[in-house]
């Protein structure tokens, strides 16, 4: 695999083709934060909070740094007035749907961002896909999906795989930026599935 030489936040970064920005920079021990992304998951580029600013033949554009592939001699600013100015309006958009949530609350801080700038419309989601991705992707067993569109759209456990899987599984509950994704399983859990009494003591 051929090697590629780039600069990110003004350090030279070595990486391989192939890679993404969001990869090569997290070799070279620079953050970019993410909410969609997961190592053990296809990129999937829908929050947008990883954008970054590219710099390329005297061209300077905004991209997702875990979709954008690595290129030779690219100049790349994680951090930017531009770069800032999209994470904050973001944030702002995330946190009007979460506003309780410590990941964005934290990240709010570092950028400036309000959460009164959006009318409130608290679905606790934001829809980053982890939870449905992850269960489908690693555990191939499909117990969540996204239902309706638009915004309407949200996550919902399938009782029927939910019941037979999840209580010996969990491993989504750490990946939920928001914590919602927790609620909704013991929400779907108490109308749908055995209590938990129910369930066999050796494997809660
Ligand atoms: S429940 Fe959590 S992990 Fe799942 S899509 Fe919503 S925010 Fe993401
Ligand atoms: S982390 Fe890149 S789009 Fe979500």
């Amino acid at each position: 695999m051929s090697e590629i030489l780039l600069q990110i936040d003004g350090k030279e970064v070595k990486a391989e083709e192939g890679m993404t920005l969001l990869e090569a920079a997290q070799r070279a021990g620079i953050a970019i934060p993410t909410f969609c992304h997961h190592e053990k998951l296809e990129p999937y580029g829908a929050c947008r909070i990883c954008t970054v600013e590219v710099e390329a033949r005297g061209r300077k554009n905004l991209v997702a740094a875990c979709l954008y592939p690595v290129e030779k001699a690219l100049i790349v600013r994680t951090r930017s007035e531009r770069v800032d100015k999209v994470r904050k309006m973001i944030l702002e958009l995330l946190l009007a749907h979460a506003p309780e949530a410590p990941e964005l609350q934290e990240l709010a801080q570092v950028y400036g961002a309000r959460e009164s700038r959006f009318e409130k419309e608290p679905s606790f989601c934001i829809l980053c896909g982890l939870c449905v991705r992850y269960c489908a992707e690693v555990k191939k067993e499909n117990a969540i999906a996204f239902v309706d569109r638009g915004t309407r759209r949200e996550i919902s456990f399938i009782p029927e795989i939910a019941a037979r899987e999840c209580w010996k599984c969990k491993e989504c509950f750490p990946l939920c930026p928001t914590s919602y994704l927790q609620a909704a399983y013991f929400l779907t859990q108490g109308l749908a599935f055995p209590p938990p009494s129910a369930e066999p003591a050796s494997e809660k």
